[in-house]
């Protein structure tokens, strides 16, 4: 089964792509960070304490995240709950970050999109999919964007949302998810050596496609 894993910072766009590709293919799309959304949504409601690692064991057996595949798209649920607008909101992005260091939730989670992605092809977007999820990958993209048009996307896609959100606060959260995600000693986000780099900064969305697609169909020609 292929698999195809895209990594980079965020809101570079990932998931715009990796579903369009995903959808081209006919593979299933799989949103890696909306799964550390949701269980930093669970935490949150719960007041599980970030240091207390007991605590946070006991939790992690009682989080079950999964997707269901509707018309306009995936969505992400959370023990039965639908939570795909819940986990875009701040509070979660100010926190996902922190929950996303833990390493005891990161083994569950890469259990989980393994387990989820098994007999499939794939479309996996993330921060380790092509470094430790999937370091087989038929297809590694490394996507990157400046800040300034990383932010500008971020603050549309919320107002999409019906939230309106300043452009300073939403640097200030990139920066400081970049920081955490690129530093954190447990699966840190890395380009893996095999990974194709595109900035997208001056790519349309159907721009972007077409050159994924297109290294897609190609490795799949090779194998
Ligand atoms: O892609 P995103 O912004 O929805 O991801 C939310 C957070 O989850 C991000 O701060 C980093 C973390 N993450 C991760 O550590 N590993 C992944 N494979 C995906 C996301």
């Amino acid at each position: 089964m292929f698999q195809i894993a895209i990594d980079g910072h965020s809101s570079c766009g990932k998931s715009t792509l990796a579903r369009a590709l995903a959808r081209e293919l006919g593979y299933i799309y799989i949103d890696s960070g909306a799964m550390y959304r949701a269980v930093t949504l669970f935490f949150l409601e719960n007041q599980v304490d970030l240091y207390d690692h007991t605590m946070i064991q006991q939790h992690l057996g009682q989080v079950e995240v999964s997707f269901s595949l509707v018309e306009t798209g995936n969505r992400t649920i959370l023990n039965g709950r639908d939570v795909e607008d819940r986990i875009r909101e701040m509070d979660v992005a100010a926190k996902v970050s922190p929950v996303a260091t833990i390493p005891e939730v990161r083994r569950k989670m890469v259990q989980r999109q393994r387990e989820l992605a098994k007999n499939h092809g794939v479309v996996m977007d993330g921060r380790d999919i092509g470094t430790v999820v999937f370091p087989h990958a038929a297809l590694k993209i490394f996507l990157t964007a400046t800040v300034q048009r990383r932010v500008e996307r971020r603050q549309l896609q919320l107002f999409e949302q019906g939230h309106i959100v300043d452009y300073e606060d939403i640097l200030h959260n990139l920066y400081e998810r970049d920081y955490i995600d690129s530093t954190r000693s447990d699966s840190p986000l890395m380009r893996s050596p095999e990974a194709i780099v595109i900035d997208n900064s001056n790519l349309t969305p159907e721009e972007q496609l077409a050159i994924c697609a297109l290294l897609a169909r190609h490795r799949m020609e090779m194998h």
